[in-house]
């Protein structure tokens, strides 16, 4: 008997991991059904997509592109929709799996929406648990939806906790490669262009997290999104930098052991383990090749010259809106970075200014913390400003 085939949905289907994922699914089409794609605005690649895949829908954000949207998908089955109600639907059809790979805050009512159907959701948007990481696990909790990490070091450390307790855990270990400017001096850093930012030495990623990566702000992202994930005092979630991004994720046991996900630096690794969880599915992707890699090397980060981890672990501290503040702000100031209308360190300036003057205010729902993404993105770029004319 034919195997059942999962219905997958992927939010941010033109992206880095959007792709991958694609590729993925493409590979595999007896494995897959395509339920629903979604975009921002690039509205040729959302329907070549959705073509090739025979989605049922396909859906851009940008309400102005839903007539070119339309012409692109006339003639197919594939229904097309535009606008913040239809990403809603997108994320809520019924599908066995919802690859969340918007970016940013953006995809946040996205995935709340899966999460509150009950989806198992494949999640690549870490700025959603970021930002709302309580109320969305409280959420998947109410409705029995699973979230599986796709970020690659949460992918790791889940498939490490496989079959242990988190009460054992003495503590989870992050890795980082530590980006372009691991070696650079704090001058250097100063003068970093966009090109010089976005040109990571292991990964191949969207703009905005590879300056996150520069930056390590994607390492502070990460820290808060593991401490939703997987529930054990902060102090016990750590970074280190490994050049060789070949040890995505460790986990040291009471005991001493140290289990290790290791793999090559390919978001399509996790990105599988997450499309056939509980299962495994083959990849034919270049292998690690240890004896060729030869050595791994791991080294404390440096705070001075990357101050985003500091503010990313006073911001889990802290608790309540911190990390939406610290978030929206680092948001405005990498478009800005990207725009080059502020400078690189700029960027976790204006983070620890928002922090400081908006503090951790109480998030009770979904509403709060969406109004003080906007408050702070409103600081940040009155900030941001100050910076730039300075
Ligand atoms: N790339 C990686 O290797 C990697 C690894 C780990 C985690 N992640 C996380 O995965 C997420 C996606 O990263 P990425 O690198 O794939 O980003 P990306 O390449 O910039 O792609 C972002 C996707 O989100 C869509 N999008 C952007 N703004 C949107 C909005 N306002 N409303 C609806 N859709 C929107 C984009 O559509 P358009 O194409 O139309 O603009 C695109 O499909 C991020 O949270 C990132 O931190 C990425």
């Amino acid at each position: 008997m034919a195997a059942v085939r999962r219905k997958v949905s992927i939010l941010g289907a033109t992206g880095s991991v959007g792709k991958s994922t694609l590729d993925l699914i493409e590979r595999s089409p007896d494995r897959f059904e395509m339920v629903a794609l979604t975009a921002a605005s690039n509205v040729t690649a959302l329907a070549q997509a959705a073509k090739r895949t025979n989605a049922r829908l396909a859906v851009v954000a940008d309400e102005a592109r839903l007539g070119e949207l339309e012409q692109a998908l006339s003639g197919t089955a594939c229904r097309a929709a535009a606008g913040r109600d239809a990403l809603i639907e997108a994320a809520a059809a019924e599908a066995d799996l919802v690859m969340a790979a918007i970016v940013g805050c953006a995809g946040l009512e996205p995935v709340m929406a899966a999460v509150e159907a009950g989806r198992t959701l494949a999640l690549a948007n870490k700025e959603a648990l970021v930002t709302a990481g309580s109320l969305m696990t409280e959420a998947a909790t109410a409705a029995g939806a699973t979230i599986l990490p796709v970020d690659s070091e949460h992918n790791a450390i889940f498939q490490c906790l496989a079959g242990n307790r988190l009460d054992d855990v003495a503590r989870l270990v992050l890795t980082a490669s530590g980006g372009p400017f691991r070696s650079k001096g704090a001058e250097e850093m100063a003068r970093a262009t966009p090109e010089q930012a976005v040109a990571h030495p292991n990964w191949s990623m969207g703009a905005k997290i590879s300056v996150d990566s520069a930056t390590m702000m994607n390492k502070g992202l990460e820290l808060i999104e593991a401490a939703h994930l997987f529930p054990v005092p902060e102090e016990r979630i750590e970074v280190l930098v490994h050049p060789q991004s070949a040890v995505h994720g460790l986990v040291q046991y009471a005991d001493g052991s140290i289990l290790a996900q290791l793999g090559t630096p390919d978001m399509r690794t996790p990105i599988a383990h997450a499309l056939a969880w509980p299962d495994r599915m083959a990849v034919s992707l270049p292998r690690l090749d240890l004896a060729a890699l030869g050595r791994l090397d791991f080294l404390p980060p440096d705070p001075a010259r990357f101050p985003a981890l500091r503010l990313s672990r006073d911001a889990l501290r802290a608790g309540a809106g911190a990390p939406v503040v610290l978030n929206a702000a680092n948001e405005v100031a990498v478009a800005l970075f990207l725009e080059r209308r502020l400078g690189f360190l700029d960027i976790a300036a204006v983070v620890e200014e928002a922090l400081d003057l908006l503090g951790a205010p109480p998030v009770r729902g979904l509403d709060d913390v969406l109004a003080l993404d906007a408050q702070a993105r409103h600081e940040a770029a009155r900030m941001a400003a100050r910076h730039a004319a300075a």
